[in-house]
């Protein structure tokens, strides 16, 4: 089918992108500004979105529990604040993540297609890891190849690869190879989408990668000018790790082709091999203590707890409430990182005390991408930073070696809590 790509109309818009461009992002930059939190920023990237790729950001699967979960989850875990701890902001947030030290315990989670939401893509979200000296994590399906990513950050600085296991063995290897070559030091290998998740606002709303050109899609992108602006006065985007020379048209079937829904543990322990033992590597899409145990017995090295931000199987429980069983069953010297539902500072502050190393964020990143490329990725990581400082000094903690080792005493689940300390009180005292 011809497409205003084939017929490379975006060679002529592009030479009026610099008068166009300002003009239809004016609004939504002001917004930008005005933002406070997260659930603002999820605002902004509404406004800009076309409706079905906002969808594709914003969505969970079936009802959606298990994307509402992971959120609430957190509002019942209080906090256990210490008072007059004498500090003062900005307090030292640094720590050691993937074996690297970096300046914050958060960092973006691999999410596909960043180019969808906004032309600057990876390339944003990797340039404000670099400013916040965070770990920066390539996913598979990714818009931007490593070799882009790599003139963003240096070969040192802390670098994922998110792996999901194609069927070509061979474009896997190269892809080892060429990840690194690029300082790529660490994998994660994500296991909860081997099969994909019902995610039914993408069935309503019509989701096609690329864009297809229906009435309803076109009315859409007219609603959303600035979007559809980028979209139509830029290259087309292509997965980038995966065939160069494909035309975009066959790539989401290339995709669905090579995703193996028979993956198994087996096929896991290939991988990790693979890769070898030169770096952290880590297992996405960890809910039970058993497979978290099977991980590290097979060669991971990290844990990350995740249910792919309630994407994949509904109902699944909210990460935050899973947590602690991971942690006691891997015990104290196995990094575990989390993902899902994070939303505040003080999300991150319980998810460190609670036995987390490290906390990804997906969604909270990529509203700020959508709102307004690389400045909208950094206010997103702005948020988070102010939002975590003030908790920890409001809970009387300096440190993130502090969080995590007095951790259990700082934060406590709610609800479970009197009855069954009281019982304990009585079998500590001997009585029972
Ligand atoms: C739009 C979108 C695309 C995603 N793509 C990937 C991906 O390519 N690989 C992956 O391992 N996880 C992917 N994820 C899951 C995230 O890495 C992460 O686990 C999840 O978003 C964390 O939950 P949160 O969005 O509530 O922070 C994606 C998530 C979203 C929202």
């Amino acid at each position: 089918m011809m497409t205003p790509h084939s017929l490379r109309v975006d060679k002529v818009l592009k030479h009026f992108s610099p008068i166009v461009r300002p003009l239809l992002n004016f609004r939504a930059e002001r917004r930008l500004e005005k933002v406070v939190n997260i659930a603002d920023l999820r605002l902004c990237a509404e406004s800009r979105l076309h409706k079905m790729i906002f969808g594709y950001l914003d969505t969970g699967s079936d009802d959606e529990i298990s994307l509402r979960r992971n959120k609430d989850a957190f509002t019942e875990i209080e906090m256990h604040f210490k008072v007059l701890a004498g500090l003062a902001p900005p307090l030292d947030l640094s720590t050691k993540l993937f074996g690297k030290n970096v300046d914050i315990p958060f960092f973006a989670s691999p999410c596909a297609g960043n180019r969808m939401f906004h032309n600057e893509g990876e390339l944003a979200v990797a340039s404000v890891a670099k400013e916040n000296n965070s770990v920066y994590c390539l996913s598979s399906v990714s818009t931007t190849s490593f070799e882009q990513i790599r003139q963003v950050l240096s070969h040192d600085h802390p670098k994922l690869f998110q792996v999901y296991v194609w069927k070509d063995r061979d474009l896997l290897l190269e892809l080892f190879q060429r990840a690194k070559q690029q300082g790529f030091e660490s994998m994660a290998l994500t296991v909860d989408a081997a099969w994909y998740g019902n995610r039914e606002r993408d069935i309503r709303n019509g989701l096609t990668v690329p864009p297809s050109y229906t009435m309803s899609q076109i009315y859409e992108a007219l609603k959303a000018p600035a979007w559809t602006w980028d979209f139509l006065a830029n290259p087309v985007f292509k997965y980038a790790l995966i065939r160069d020379d494909l035309p975009a048209e066959s790539l989401a079937h290339f995709v669905n082709s090579q995703l193996n829904p028979a993956f198994s543990w087996d096929d896991a322990s290939w991988l990790v091999k693979e890769w070898g033992d030169t770096g952290p590597r880590a297992i996405k899409g960890i809910c039970r203590p058993t497979d978290a145990r099977k991980a590290l017995d097979i060669g991971f090295t990290t844990i990350w707890v995740s249910n792919h931000g309630g994407r994949q199987l509904d109902t699944s429980p909210a990460t935050i409430d899973i947590l602690p069983a991971i942690r006691k069953a891997v015990g104290p010297n196995v990094e575990i990182i989390l993902d899902g539902g994070i939303q505040r500072g003080t999300d991150i502050a319980k998810a460190l005390a609670l036995g987390a190393d490290g906390v990804a964020i997906g969604k909270p990143y990529l509203y700020g991408l959508a709102a307004g490329g690389r400045h909208g990725v950094a206010k997103a990581f702005s948020i988070l930073r102010k939002e975590l400082d003030r908790a920890m000094g409001l809970l009387g903690v300096d440190s993130i070696e502090e969080l995590k080792s007095d951790g259990d005493r700082l934060v406590q689940k709610r609800g479970c809590s009197m009855r069954d300390t009281q019982g304990a009180r009585y079998s500590h005292a001997g009585l029972i």
